[in-house]
């Protein structure tokens, strides 16, 4: 057994693995380039040179062609002006690995075969290693392979909070802690951008639902928005130099976020000094007029009918030429997105050319997947702990599970990627096992009644998921559309049970074997399925007596499945397959009652967790906690591993021996979670989520404070694990939790002063040492309580972590320090931070709710 030491990480960093040249690749697909790389005018070092050039290139414009600066020319483009050599930019998705190639003018892909990228661990994993070597590899690996790409702007990363587990991108950003973010997408954003490309953090700011995610309206309390919402976006701009970030799509106090005075003048561009580009999310409700005197400089993917018709467009050129809007408004844009092209090295020709694809980045993906898998719990059975498992005394391992032979890369929406490769759980566990272990396969049920299977289904949502499309109608001729949805699985819930609903629910349906599948259907109501426009099922009936109907399919051929439902209950649709395609309940549990290891790969996909649409439960899809607990009650060894981006709920936690959180773990998942399910990795994993034990526990449900109208954060600063003490709820799994194979002690806490006075900071030194027998890693975390305060403050706030990688016997010592801002709270009097006199304790953790030691120190205003 052995752990990844951090000095690989530093080798491949320093060998310069990830900025080394090899500029192969697809401007032959391309029908526009970026023009030739120039000498850069001065031979100075970029950063002197930046500001000079950009007011000599500013000098050479006319207004029209400023203008043209500021709206998108394409999807992904902004606009080139040959005249005086100024580049076309281009910018691409996303957060964990660049998107495949999209057309320039609409949303289709385009079609080039060599557009693949590595696909990165989601950022969720990174915040999960709690380690900023993670951050930084997974920087390195972006920003070179968006270079290699030819992208001047990255869209990523994103640092919006999980405040809600309910929300569709949780999985894009780096969980519910504002220091755990900031302290994590730092490092991140240097390393993307010191590949000459611009790092675009994204969405500022308050983007904590998509219900409703372009109308409803944030409004949150200063205090508020200042300690939990904006830390990471302050941080990036302050000690990154980001050089871009993407508005927001929501509204904040009644305005778009993008041309919001007080986000963007007073704090983004007054108070942080931002000098990058604001760019706007991609078709966001904004104004010419605010959106110009309010900040934002350049309005990306509005669906209007031309590029001239963009708010910043024409609209824009003559609001200026009436005077009222002053030209130098427009310069200060335009001198954001030179200055964003002169800091990136457009101009010059010693511009870093990026790679990608390389093994080096495939084995930068498995590490970082690997550190951010978390062991929630590892029990004793018998003689040993369920985990790790040991390769030689397995000869019959039995796999299960919705995730064990899932791919996720091309499903999420923008942050999909299309990668070369991707191994899943079951792939990476072949791998490990090789072909003497027998490892027995099994798609469990719960019922006859489990939906088709989404592998089944051809349609698409745009966000990458395979899609059964619904229309709403107002009444039974379904001649009057009232709305449009989309649902993964063939079943039907409906939300009103006061009014009949309407639906016509379509996908196109694509077998995997030949023969016949037996359709089985349970529906209150009135329930028609046609095939292909024939008929097939049809009934009323007033409870949920099943149906089933025998009907002969072809392989890979495309079914036209449509069903209309009328009625206010319930319906599903489930079929046998052909194959043995699931394994009922007694032969699945026989199964694993006879299998030396039983793995459960369960959890969510991107029918779950995705772009513009919120969860609507916290449970696991799809009858899994039924199966998880069945499986448990026959054998107690069975590991559940969740694949998920956010939280659910885990009614069998206290049941079950093993639980490992994998997140989506990008294209080397697989390889991962067998690195650390035979323990050839020691996990180090800490939640960077809450995983609340149901979802009326978490602060918006509780507070009623989740709608499609407003946002009021009416928690204030409580988010997640700080709601949970203050409320005194215990969760399943707390805020920083993880496990290890081997055991750590904290001791010896040291403060370097009992007393500090304003401007001081504070030196906090723990001595950690591994008392087990392998090497493993521990993430020591800094709450910070302020003892009297004049304003309601959590009982612990993470101020600072650090992690570090032992031998067995080995000490080390932690190292974390404090700064005046740290012990300060957003004072609402003074609108600005301020730390009070008075006594303040330090508690060091192994989680939020392990507190191993505590000092305190007096702070004198
Ligand atoms: C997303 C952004 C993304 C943009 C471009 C939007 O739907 O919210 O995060 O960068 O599309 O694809």
């Amino acid at each position: 057994m052995f752990v990844l030491l951090k000095s690989s990480f530093f080798l491949l960093v320093s060998l310069g693995l990830f900025a080394c040249s090899e500029n192969k690749t697809e401007t032959t697909n391309k029908t526009t380039k970026n023009p030739p790389l120039q000498q850069s005018p001065s031979q100075q070092p970029r950063s002197e040179s930046v500001e000079q050039n950009v007011e000599a290139m500013l000098d050479k414009l006319s207004l029209e062609e400023k203008v043209s600066l500021v709206h998108a020319s394409g999807k992904f483009h902004i606009n080139a002006i040959e005249r005086v050599g100024i580049p076309e930019m281009w910018l691409s998705d996303g957060p964990h690995g660049v998107r495949h190639q999209i057309n320039r003018h609409d949303w289709a892909s385009a079609g080039w075969t060599d557009d693949h990228s590595t696909y990165l661990p989601h950022l969720t994993s990174v915040a999960a290693s709690w380690d900023p070597e993670m951050a930084i590899l997974h920087g390195e690996v972006l920003g070179a392979e968006a270079r290699d790409r030819k992208k001047d702007f990255i869209l990523g990363p994103g640092v919006n909070l999980a405040r809600l587990p309910l929300y569709g991108r949780n999985f894009e950003y780096m969980g519910e802690d504002p220091i755990l973010a900031a302290k994590l997408v730092v490092p991140q954003i240097k390393a993307i951008q010191k590949n000459d490309v611009a790092a675009t953090i994204k969405h500022y700011a308050l983007n904590t639902q998509e219900l409703n995610r372009t109308g409803v309206n944030a409004k949150p309390d200063e205090r508020t928005l200042r300690e939990v919402y904006l830390p990471a976006f302050e941080a990036a701009v302050k000690d990154a130099n980001v050089l871009g970030m993407m508005g927001s799509y929501n509204e904040y106090y009644g305005t778009n976020a993008n041309q919001s005075k007080h986000l963007v003048m007073d704090i983004l561009k007054g108070e942080w000094g931002y000098q990058g580009v604001l760019l706007t999310d991609w078709n966001v409700d904004i104004n010419t007029h605010d959106a110009a005197m309010y900040g934002l400089d350049l309005e990306m993917g509005t669906d209007v009918a031309t590029y001239d018709d963009y708010f910043l467009a024409q609209p824009l050129l003559k609001e200026i030429q009436a005077g009222n809007i002053p030209v130098s408004v427009l310069d200060d844009k335009v001198r954001r997105i030179l200055r964003v092209q002169y800091a990136i090295g457009m101009y010059d020709n010693n511009r870093l050319p990026g790679k990608r694809n390389t093994e080096e980045h495939q084995l930068a993906a498995r590490k970082i997947a690997a550190e951010g898998i978390v062991l929630l719990k590892n029990n004793v059975v018998g003689v040993k702990n369920v985990l790790p498992l040991e390769q030689k005394s397995i000869k019959n391992i039995l796999v299960l599970g919705p995730n064990a032979n899932k791919k996720h890369g091309t499903g999420g929406g923008s942050s999909e990627v299309k990668s070369l490769y991707e191994i899943t759980p079951l792939a990476g566990l072949k791998e490990q096992l090789g072909e003497e272990v027998n490892i027995q396969v099994m798609r469990a049920r719960s019922s006859v009644l489990a939906p088709i299977a989404s592998d089944y289904v051809a349609s698409r949502h745009w966000t990458g998921t395979p899609a059964w499309n619904i229309s709403y109608y107002k009444d039974q001729a379904r001649k009057e559309l009232l709305s449009e949805s989309w649902i993964v699985d063939s079943k039907f819930k409906s939300l009103n049970s006061d009014n009949t609903d309407h639906i016509t629910m379509k996908a196109t349906i694509k077998p995997l074997k030949s023969g016949v599948h037996k359709l089985n259907v349970s529906a209150v109501g009135d329930f028609t399925l046609k095939i292909d426009g024939d008929e097939v099922v049809s009934f009323t009936s007033e409870d949920s007596t099943l149906l089933s109907h025998d009907i002969d399919l072809k392989a890979e051929q495309d079914y036209a499945f449509e069903i209309t439902y009328d009625g206010n209950t319930t319906f599903t649709l489930g079929w046998d397959a052909p194959g043995n395609l699931f394994s009922d309940e007694a032969e699945y549990l026989a199964a694993a009652k006879a299998a030396d290891a039983v793995i459960y790969f369960g959890g969510l996909s991107h029918g779950d967790d995705r772009e513009s649409i919120d969860r609507p439960d916290m449970k696991l899809p799809n009858s899994q906690d039924e199966i998880i607990s069945k499986l448990l009650n026959v054998n107690e060894k069975t590991i559940v591993f969740l694949v998920a981006g956010s939280a659910v709920e885990m009614p069998w936690a206290d049941q079950a021996n093993a639980i490992v959180w994998g997140w989506y773990g990008g294209m080397e998942a697989g390889h991962a979670f067998s690195d650390v399910l035979f323990g050839e990795v020691n996990p180090s994993g800490k939640m960077p989520i809450t995983l609340p034990e149901k979802l009326t526990d978490t602060a918006p449900i509780a507070l009623n404070d989740y709608n499609e109208t407003e946002s009021l954060y009416s928690e204030g600063v409580f988010i997640g694990y700080r709601w949970f003490e203050q409320q005194q709820i215990k969760p399943t799994f707390a805020f920083g939790h993880g496990l290890s194979y081997t055991n750590f002690e904290v001791s010896d806490i040291k403060l370097s002063n009992v007393s500090i006075s304003s401007g001081d900071k504070l030196t906090v030194t723990a001595q950690v040492k591994n008392t087990g027998a392998v090497a493993g890693a521990e993430v020591v975390q800094l709450y910070l309580h302020d003892k009297v305060a004049s304003v309601d403050r959590p009982t612990k706030e993470l101020k600072g972590f650090d992690k570090v990688f032992l031998q067995p016997g080995e000490s080390k010592s932690v190292s974390i320090e404090l700064t005046e801002r740290d012990l300060s709270f957003w004072d609402i009097n003074t609108n600005d931070w301020l730390a009070e006199s008075g006594e303040f304790e330090v508690q060091l953790a192994t989680s939020s709710d392990n507190i191993k030691l505590r000092k305190s120190f007096n702070y004198t205003n």
